[in-house]
């Protein structure tokens, strides 16, 4: 093991998560920790039409009087045996509507579509969408079927118009492991879609310059960085141009393995006292620090996203859990710490989380905004409050059965000033976070039930000496709750019972320069349905899906109530209709 590489050890672990977890006779609560795939035993009639699975999101509009879409394809490939090979990658060039636009008008919108099938049993891979090592995707496939599925996951990248015009290099990495029981094959395609405004340009509010926080190629592996355990913290140095005055990390996060459910891993103590060394613990809070040289400079209280084979695979067939196909982002504003870094020097972009368990895969774009008309601008750090997180679990089991109750806190308040040739501007930006999760175990550790709220407010606050430049406000309310009953199991054969229920409830105001815009998002799932496994497949069953998508802005409505039963939708509402009556 010493001397293997870390991509053969980390194939290692997944093999060792597939043997091992099932037969321990304490294991009964935790057989639901796999993504599993289906198991076919229904013929395999290949004549069936496949599948189309999606995620429920509002459409991406072209701006009004924008022109378009040219779309050039970026990438096209099969990904079999992919695990723990070099990305693939294909050279970047702008198309050429993209160069003509900015010589006249300018970019309006830019999206990226991943469109992919996939036939035979497979699990779901996480997969990252990279250009030039700025991350532009962070998706999970879908899990095949016999027949076939289908399905495209777009994404609004026209906040990285500055990499777009530039030549570079795509990479994407999707390992994927094929053998005789495991058949898929992903088939994609990675295209990129391109609207413009013929003239004049509005004003820009995209960054001049992008800069990836993520590994160099080459790599037997993602451009993420894996974060393993507690411990770890894994950075990249990096120098800024010594004009930027505006500076906000984008983060992308995913966990797996271990951690792919860390909502309902139990307090350690539980798991040693029921010799149970074999399941994942170190309790159910978990947070990702940001770091700059030593100083946190933020923190993501992550989505508790739920990939397309978990809990149970029938629910998101075909509609795919929340933020599954599309892995939500988390914006830190970092301009207050520039005149710490507006030094021309190197300095420590780095990345934790606390209690991890492997692995999380973390990495993240710097997007930066840069005086076009000074080679210097200064910066002071004025104050900075962000102190120790503030943990409590409480703890009372007996045997397998138990209750812990989890609570959690922290904020970071930070204000700066940078001097350029637009003024001298002063930033304030704060974060607020606060968490609660019950775990409780019963009848004899087969029922678990995991209620859990998020709730994370940020906020930047940017003005000179006559007026608000920026002023923009996020609040996110993530609810989970679920419930995994497990029965009639011998060996590694048994039942499962799973009721889901989660959310994103997000509100966003903006005000100052650009104009007031506001918007309001109430996406909620709730999933039910049964299981039989056998020899880690699942063998049986049915799954119901119901999801109601309420999207409400200064930049137009949306509307979508769908319920999905064993594979089929069975009715699906939608509108785009802003007025109260069609809601
Ligand atoms: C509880 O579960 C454990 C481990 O599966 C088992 O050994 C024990 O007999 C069970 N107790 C009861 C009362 O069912
Ligand atoms: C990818 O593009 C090719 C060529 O247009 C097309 O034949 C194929 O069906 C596409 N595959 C997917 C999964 O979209
Ligand atoms: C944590 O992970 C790092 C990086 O993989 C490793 O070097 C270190 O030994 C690990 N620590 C523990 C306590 O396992
Ligand atoms: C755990 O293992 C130890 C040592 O093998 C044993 O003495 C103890 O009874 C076990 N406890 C349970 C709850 O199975
Ligand atoms: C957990 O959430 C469910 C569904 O929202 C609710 O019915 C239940 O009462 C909650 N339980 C606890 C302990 O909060
Ligand atoms: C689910 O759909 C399949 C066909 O796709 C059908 O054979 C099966 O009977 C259905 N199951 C239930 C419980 O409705």
């Amino acid at each position: 093991m010493a001397s293997s590489t870390a991509a053969s050890a980390s194939l290692h672990r997944c093999l060792l998560l597939l043997l091992l977890l099932l037969p321990f006779a304490a294991t009964a609560t935790v057989t639901h920790r796999h993504r599993l795939p289906y198991h076919h035993l229904a013929s395999l009639d290949v004549s069936e039409p496949p599948t189309t699975f999606f995620e429920v999101d509002r459409p991406i509009r072209p701006p009004r009087g924008s022109l378009g879409p040219c779309s050039a394809l970026l990438l096209s490939h099969s990904f079999g045996f992919t695990y723990g090979q070099p990305p693939v990658t294909a050279a970047y060039a702008p198309p050429a509507c993209l160069a003509g636009a900015r010589g006249s008008g300018s970019l309006a919108l830019a999206v990226l579509e991943w469109s992919a099938d996939c036939r035979g049993r497979q699990f779901d891979r996480i997969f990252g969408v990279w250009l030039s090592g700025a991350e532009l995707l962070r998706s999970c496939t879908a899990e095949p079927r016999a027949a076939g599925v289908v399905w495209s996951v777009s994404r609004d990248v026209t906040r990285y118009a500055a990499l777009l015009a530039e030549p570079g290099e795509i990479a994407v990495y999707l390992g994927n492991l094929v053998d005789r029981t495991y058949t898929g094959v992903y088939h994609a395609n990675l295209t990129l879609h391109l609207y413009y405004h013929p003239a004049p340009p509005p004003p820009q509010q995209q960054a001049d310059l992008i800069v990836p926080v993520s590994r160099s190629l080459p790599l037997d592996d993602g451009q993420w960085f894996a974060i393993h355990n507690a411990t770890d913290a894994q950075s990249k140095k990096l120098s800024i141009p010594s004009n930027t005055y505006r500076a906000v990390l984008e983060v992308f996060v995913s966990f797996h393995s271990n951690d792919e459910f860390w909502y309902t891993n139990p307090p350690n103590e539980y798991l040693e006292a029921n010799n149970m060394s074999s399941v994942p613990g170190n309790g159910a809070f978990r947070e990702v620090i940001v770091k700059i040289n030593d100083d946190i400079v933020g923190a993501v209280w992550p989505f508790t996203v739920i990939y397309t084979g978990g809990f149970n695979p029938l629910l998101w067939r075909p509609i795919t859990g929340i933020g599954s196909f599309n892995l939500p982002t988390y914006d830190i504003d970092i301009t207050p710490f520039l005149g710490k870094l507006l030094n021309g020097k190197e300095h420590d972009f780095g990345f934790a989380v606390t209690n991890a368990l492997d692995v999380w895969y973390i990495d993240a774009n710097l997007h930066l905004w840069l005086d076009h008309k000074s080679e210097k601008t200064t910066g002071s750090l004025i104050s900075y409050d962000a102190p120790a997180l503030v943990l409590n679990v409480d703890t009372g089991f007996s045997g397998l059965d138990g209750q812990f109750v989890t609570s959690a806190s922290r904020h970071i308040v930070v204000t700066g000033s940078v001097k350029s040739s637009y003024g001298e501007v002063t930033t304030n930006f704060y974060q607020r976070f606060s968490y609660v999760n019950s775990n409780v175990f019963s009848k004899n550790g087969t029922v678990q039930v995991v209620n859990q709220t998020i709730d994370a407010k940020s906020g930047v606050l940017a003005k000179d000496a006559s007026a608000v430049l920026i002023s923009e406000e996020v609040h996110r309310v993530f609810p989970l709750h679920v419930y995994t009953g497990t029965s009639d199991q011998v060996g590694d054969d048994y039942s499962l019972i799973s009721f889901v229920k989660l959310g994103v409830n997000e509100k966003k105001t903006s005000g100052g320069k650009l104009g007031f815009s506001y918007s309001s998002l109430r996406n909620a799932q709730s999933a039910h349905g049964s299981m039989k496994v056998k020899k880690n497949l699942v063998a049986g069953g049915l799954g119901e899906t119901h999801e109601v998508y309420k999207y409400v802005g200064t930049d137009g409505c949306y509307f979508r109530d769908v319920s999905s039963k064993n594979y089929t939708v069975i009715s699906d509402q939608s509108g785009d209709s802003c007025a109260k009556k069609a809601i």
